[in-house]
Parts: structure tokens; sequence; C-alpha cells
């Protein structure tokens, strides 16, 4: 197959994009497909043969080193000429060119929709959910609302524009410790967990710098878990645990900062629970093709509770679904091959 890899964009997860886009090109060069991988943002600046822009065989793999922190995105635009419009020169005409597109996005361009929906006016073929899907699953508040309407568990929460917020009336109506975070980012982008004011207000600045509505939830005290999926095919259960704090941007990305056991240690009944769990709430999301369900296990009333949803989920050499994959004997080329094929065949 002839595949055009997605990557980068102007998402405060670019980087993590980049790094996952250039595991997956080498996977797909590996298993002797036709490769280019292209940034969303730059796009082709020039005017090259868009032909000659595959690669074939993997003897000069992509590479891609993630910093601790997100990468400075005004930077990336004033490289650029100070062009804030998202798509770059030439994306559409080389996806147009290929059998698919691999999308290798994460963030707001690429999950919530936009770009599927741009890439079905063209009738280019892509990997992953449909644009719907991506919209449900990437606003944290609509996704929560629909798990919530459908009977399952998910943290009480507030959704609120950063000037509508303070401490007194989020500490009434939700209490502390709560969770802070944008209703439309991934990889923890403006996340923290707070107890008192002062972290709270701190909080919400740090929220407040991605431009979106902020949510602010409870705290789930519980073993944190995530359940992938592929096709109709749900991967076994994955605990999450990272050394010290949270899972945050950090602990996600440099290696050796989380551990991750797979399967978790449940009970069969508890694991069973667990997937049906999640595939209850990617089809109620609408999704499909793959993605992942962040879920917490609360031990003291034995159930579970819905995090948020990943319709794009990470590919890095630490992400969750990748390990899952490999632990039901699916390893990382064969994955990205299955989700490309799926994509042509749907
Ligand atoms: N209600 C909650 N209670 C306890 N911890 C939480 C809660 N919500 C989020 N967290 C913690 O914050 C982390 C990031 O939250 P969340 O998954 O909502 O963000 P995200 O940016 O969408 O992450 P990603 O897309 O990388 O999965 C979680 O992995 C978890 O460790
Ligand atoms: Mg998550």
């Amino acid at each position: 197959m002839r595949i055009v890899v997605l990557e980068g964009g102007l998402s405060p997860e670019r980087d993590v994009s980049k790094t996952s886009a250039r595991l997956i090109a080498n996977a797909l060069l590996s298993r002797g497909h036709e490769v280019c991988v292209v940034d969303l943002y730059e796009g082709i600046e020039d005017d090259s043969d868009l032909d000659s822009l595959f690669r074939t065989g993997n003897s000069d793999p992509y590479t891609y080193t993630i910093l601790e922190t997100e990468p400075d995105l005004e930077a990336v635009i004033a490289c650029h000429g100070g062009r804030r419009q998202w798509l770059g020169p030439r994306v559409i005409d080389i996806c147009k060119t290929a059998d698919t597109v691999f999308l290798g996005l994460h963030g707001a361009h690429g999950e919530n929709g936009q770009v599927q929906a741009l890439l079905d006016a063209y009738g280019i073929k892509y990997t992953g959910c449909d644009y719907m899907g991506c919209a449900l699953a990437m606003d944290k508040d609509v996704s929560k609302m629909l798990v919530q309407g459908a009977g399952l568990r998910t943290a009480k929460w507030v959704t609120r524009p950063s000037d509508q917020i303070d401490f007194d009336s989020i500490n009434k109506e939700i209490g502390m410790p709560c969770v802070i975070k944008p209703i439309g980012c991934g990889s923890s982008c403006g996340v923290s967990i707070v107890s008192t004011k002062e972290e709270f207000d701190k909080a919400i600045s740090y929220a407040n710098q991605y431009k979106q509505d902020i949510l602010i939830e409870q705290f789930i005290k519980g073993r944190e878990m995530t359940v992938g999926i592929v096709g109709d095919h749900v991967l076994p259960v994955i605990e999450i645990i990272p050394h010290e704090g949270f899972y945050d941007y950090k602990n996600k990305y440099q290696a050796g900062l989380t551990t991750h056991i797979c399967p978790a240690n449940l009970t069969k009944e508890q694991t069973q629970a667990a997937k049906d769990f999640a595939y209850s709430i990617f089809k109620i999301l609408r999704m499909s093709s793959y993605g992942r369900i962040d879920i917490f296990f609360d031990e003291e009333n034995d159930c579970f509770w819905f995090i948020e949803a990943n319709n794009l989920p990470g590919m890095t050499n630490t992400s969750l679904v990748p390990d899952a994959a490999a632990v039901d004997g699916i390893n990382y080329e064969e994955l990205c091959e299955r989700i490309a094929k799926e994509s042509i065949n749907r």
C-alpha cells in the first residue's frame, strides 16, 4: 500500500505525535509499504515531485526525540512566517496520491474530527474513527454527559469558561481534591490535581493557556487503568503506576518513569467487567477502528469509573495500546498494518 503518515500539526501534542508517527512509518516500511511522513502544519513547502517523497525499505528509519516538556508552538509558528492556518501547503495533494492516510496525529487537530471531515470531503481514506466519533470522544464534557446518560459511572464534574470559576463555589459543588483540565486536550496537557486555593488558582491559569473551557471534576481514589480496543477486539487491561506524582506529560513519555502492568492484576470477573465497561463506552461515543478508554478501578466499591476516551491513542514506545497489543501477541508492526488495512477495507 502507499501510505501518507500525518504527524505534528499545531497541537500541544505535536512532539508526541511526531514520535508516534515516525514509529508507525517505520513499522509500515518494515512491512513493505511505500510511506511518506508529512507534517499537517508544515506541509510540503517546495514544489517537489510528490511521488518522489515516498520511501520504501527500512534501512534509514525515521527518528524523533521527545523532550520532557511540551513544545513551544509560537516558536513553530514564527519559523513559518507567522502562519496560523493549521493545514499546511500540499497536504491534501499528497494525501490524494495515497491508498490511505495513517493519522499519527494527537490533540485537537487530529482528534476533534476536523481533519477527518476534511479528508472525507476529498474522498481520502484514513485510519481511526470518523469525524463524529472523534468529536464526541475528544470533548471531555460531551463524552462524560453521554457516558453518564447511559448509566455508567464518571466523576461528578462542572465545565465552565475560565472567567466563571472560583475556588469557593467549586469547593462546594465538587469538593477537594479535584482535577482541573481543558475540555479538549490530551497527554495531560493542562491537567492538574489540586487541594488548596493556591494550587487551584495556579491550575486554572495553567489550564487556561489552552484557551478552551475548563472541566473540573472529583478526584477518583483508585487504581488507574486503561483499555485499548482494535476493531471489535478488546485488548488486555493495563494498570498504570507512575513512580512519582500522577500520570503527567513527563511520566507518559520519558522511558522508565511509569510501570505498566499488563494484564492488570484483577480477578477474571473484574477483568471482564473492565473490558465490557470500556467497550460499551467505545460504542456509546461512536468510536470505531481503534481507540483507548481511560478508567479508574475503585477497589472499595469494586467498580470502574470513566475518565476519558482517546480516539488516536499514543503509539510511542512508552504508549499503552502497543503494550497491550504485544501482550495479546500482536506486535507493533502487525498492529500498524492491521489499522492501515482496516481503513482501506471500510
Ligand atoms: N477524576 C480523576 N481522578 C483522579 N485522577 C485523574 C482524574 N482525571 C484525570 N486524572 C489523572 O490525570 C491524568 C490525565 O487525565 P486525562 O486522562 O483526563 O488527560 P488527557 O490529557 O486526556 O490524557 P491522555 O489523552 O494522554 O490519556 C490521568 O491519566 C490520571 O492520572
Ligand atoms: Mg487519559
